[in-house]
């Protein structure tokens, strides 16, 4: 058995509780590590360092991974614009990679042999901590408590009290929720009925369309290499465009998922999502595409892009294809460099314009005006040549046939 172990900390009920429970039932001691991919505000940190302080942690550390992750996970998820399932941007799933990477990087600096997480048995979390931590470092081993230990909410909530570890929670929980910079997932209570609309109140990201500002607005985001760099004109580092869009797009009232998703464990889930901001980039971006990829780049990278977001789904960030695919990828962005006018109504976002100094749109071929000069009596036999098998078929064999 381990014999000290860094835990991913959220400073919730259930890590908190892990923390005393490590070291009473597996002998083991607990280093606290929270990554904040954006879900930590600033007045948090005093309060996840006391709880994890009480529940007897011999280390506790809070590591400000934001920029980190739009720079080095965000950024590739958008230029493949991941979407699993072709709706959900992946919030949880991207997070996790870069949430490993340091807890693998503290095991090394504390001297651990384990890390842990606080997943349970059914979902997707177990398997991205699990098999990225493997690739990382093989040789720690992984430790996941709430999987074994058989404890209910209630249990939880009534150990916090006897052990002292101020935590305000309720023995009823309404909703599980994650989030991050890229959105937030909402799961359980009555959107365990799929049937069931989903209610307003887990919302806060985003607005109800009908109280969005009824006049619209129009957003120019500027991208280089298939990387968001400005925003109406204005230069921005991306995690600072990604935290602003999401405001000014969520207050129309556009971002929110709701879908009956496949997970790993073989489950199907409902779960609704709020993301303005990753999908209104994720739109944008496409947008561009469409002008600056040559076509069979284009349709060769959606395939790609399915295989990627399943790849990301499944806790494969760290795996080999995943760099090959990427590298793929890296390579179709070199030239999608431009700006895309997004226009916001209530409910919705979308492209209104696009403009790039390196795309693909021809003028004088698209044109039905005075200054086309696409060469006409080249497509007569083109056209007679692209038809002649199937039309060869309809004379002896196909409907033509007689
Ligand atoms: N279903 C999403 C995923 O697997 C979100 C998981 C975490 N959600 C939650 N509400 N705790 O990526």
């Amino acid at each position: 058995m381990a014999q000290r172990v860094v835990l991913a900390y959220s400073g919730g009920l259930d890590t908190s509780i892990a923390v005393r429970w490590l070291r009473e039932n597996w002998d083991c001691e607990v280093v606290c590590c929270a990554v904040d991919v954006g879900q930590i505000t600033a007045g948090e940190h005093e309060a996840i360092h006391a709880r994890a302080n009480a529940a007897g942690a011999v280390a506790v550390e809070i590591i400000d991974a934001r920029d980190e992750f739009a720079d080095r996970f965000l950024s590739k998820a958008l230029q493949a614009n991941s979407l699993y399932e072709g709706k959900y941007p992946l919030v949880s799933a991207l997070s996790r990679p870069v949430i490993v990477e340091h807890l693998v990087d503290s095991a090394r600096r504390h001297g651990a042999d384990a890390v842990g997480h606080g997943c349970t048995g059914k979902g997707n979390d177990q398997v991205r901590f699990e098999v990225s931590t493997r690739i990382l470092n093989p040789d720690l081993e992984v430790l996941a408590p709430t999987r074994e230990w058989g404890l209910t909410r209630a249990d939880c909530v009534e150990l916090a009290a006897k052990w002292d570890i101020p935590i305000e929670a309720t023995a009823e929980k309404i909703y599980s929720i994650d989030e991050n910079m890229w959105g937030r997932a909402i799961e359980c209570g009555v959107l365990e009925n799929p049937w069931s609309g989903a209610p307003e109140d887990p919302y806060t990201l985003t607005r109800s369309s009908k109280d969005a500002p009824s006049e619209p607005t129009e957003i120019v985001l500027g991208f280089e290499q298939g990387i968001p760099v400005s925003v109406d004109g204005k230069a921005m580092t991306l995690r600072s465009i990604i935290e602003s869009l999401g405001e000014r797009v969520g207050s129309y009232g556009f971002g929110r998922v709701d879908m009956v998703e496949n997970r790993r464990v073989g489950i199907k889930s409902r779960e609704v999502y709020e993301c303005p901001s990753s999908l209104a980039l994720i739109l944008a971006h496409q947008d561009l595409e469409g002008i600056c990829l040559e076509r069979d780049v284009a349709r060769e990278k959606q395939r790609v892009e399915i295989r990627i977001a399943e790849m990301i789904y499944d806790g494969m960030w760290h795996a080999p294809l995943m760099s090959a695919l990427q590298a793929f990828v890296a390579d179709t962005q070199r030239h999608v460099n431009g700006e895309v006018r997004l226009r916001l109504e209530p409910g919705r976002c979308f492209a209104v314009g696009r403009r790039s100094p390196t795309g693909l749109y021809d003028h004088n071929l698209a044109t039905y005006g005075n200054d086309d000069n696409f060469r006409h009596e080249d497509s007569a036999g083109f056209v007679r040549l692209w038809g002649l098998s199937a039309q060869t078929w309809s004379r002896r064999q196909g409907p033509g046939a007689k």
